[in-house]
């Protein structure tokens, strides 16, 4: 995974004369904090003039020079070429300036950490391609003089009534409200009914955990006419490199459609970034949710009988290929 560490005045202004142009010793605590002990990238002229050295860290300095060799770094001379080999690894590398790297890496990052620098300082170099669309926000933390957002990239699946989004903490008691703590909801799924909203915090500290360590397919479904988190589609693991996708939605919102729309954007995404089968699975009482799967062009492939809350249930599995888009 790649990912990016930057901060930037409210111009995204991020550096004058080849250094940083301002010293705020909790934002450097900040970037210490996420970088260490991890691989981090930058460009020859951020390296060369370090204010002193990163210890503890795994650096890749970007040079075009063949001869550029400092001790204790690897170097590389192409950076795109560093980017497509690292982009879906699970080490994460984390792009740390300057502007000309992170112009370029930006396309290819899925994460990144940024301070909002609240203050304008005289500056001459910028990260000009960042635009806070691109983003969803996953973590914010506010100090005197910036802002601090852990973010993931905005994954852009909408259609004209329902947008899928990451989640975020923020989100911990609608999904509570909204469909967790209804025994009807859980009813054909793995998980149980949440009692309280602790569950759903716990539950919510493992989602922004895995967030946190990788390329992960969890989206909240939002309507677009008034914000509504509705429920979530994600995928729930891999068997053999397949997806197989689970989802939720809240109860008032059954039989409108919304599940069709979300899981055929998630089916649209999945193929995009190159998988050529996806799996799903459906208890067979659950008429609806078999229904959103067929409507959704997969093909059945089989039943299994299981044990599913103290009782025997059929269950249908389905499949569709990337050549059926
Ligand atoms: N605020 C922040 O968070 C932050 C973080 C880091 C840096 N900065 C600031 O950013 C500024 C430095 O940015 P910069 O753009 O001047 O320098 P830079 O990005 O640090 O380094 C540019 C170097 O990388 C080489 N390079 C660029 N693209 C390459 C590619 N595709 N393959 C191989 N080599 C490549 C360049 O070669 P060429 O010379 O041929 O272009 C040049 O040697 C400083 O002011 C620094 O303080 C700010």
């Amino acid at each position: 995974m790649i990912s990016f560490s930057v901060a930037f005045d409210p111009n995204k202004g991020i550096g004058n004369k080849n250094v940083m142009p301002w010293h705020i010793k909790e934002e450097f605590k900040v970037f210490r904090r996420n970088t260490m002990n991890k691989n981090i990238v930058m460009g020859q002229t951020t390296y060369d003039n370090l204010p002193g050295k990163l210890e503890n860290r795994i650096i890749t300095v970007v040079s075009i020079d063949p001869n550029y060799h400092p001790e204790g770094v690897e170097v590389t001379n192409d950076l795109i070429a560093f980017l497509k080999e690292h982009q879906f690894d699970e080490t994460e590398y984390i792009i740390c300036g300057g502007a000309s790297i992170y112009r370029q890496a930006y396309p290819y990052a899925h994460k990144a950490y940024v301070s909002f620098i609240k203050k304008e300082y005289e500056v001459d170099t910028y990260f000009d391609v960042f635009e806070m669309s691109d983003w969803n926000i996953l973590e914010q933390e506010e100090y005197d003089e910036f802002i601090y957002r852990e973010l993931v990239r905005n994954v852009d699946l909408e259609d004209d009534e329902i947008l899928l989004r990451h989640i975020n903490r923020d989100d911990t008691q609608a999904i509570y409200n909204n469909w967790a703590n209804d025994p009807e909801v859980s009813k054909y799924v793995m998980w149980d009914t949440h009692k309280s909203v602790e569950d759903t915090k716990a539950i919510m500290d493992i989602w922004m955990e895995q967030y946190h360590k990788g390329v992960i397919y969890r989206y909240g479904i939002v309507l677009k006419s008034n914000n509504e988190l509705i429920g979530m589609i994600d995928v729930v693991k891999f068997i053999d490199g397949v997806p197989e996708i689970g989802y939720n939605l809240a109860r008032k919102h059954w039989n409108k459609g919304y599940m069709t729309r979300a899981l055929g954007l998630l089916c649209k995404r999945l193929f995009k970034d190159g998988f050529k089968e996806i799996i799903i699975k459906a208890i067979d009482e659950n008429i609806g949710s078999n229904r959103v799967i067929q409507k959704n062009g997969f093909e059945f492939i089989g039943t299994r009988k299981i044990i599913h809350k103290d009782k025997e249930v059929t269950v249908n599995s389905y499949k569709k290929q990337l050549k059926e888009e």
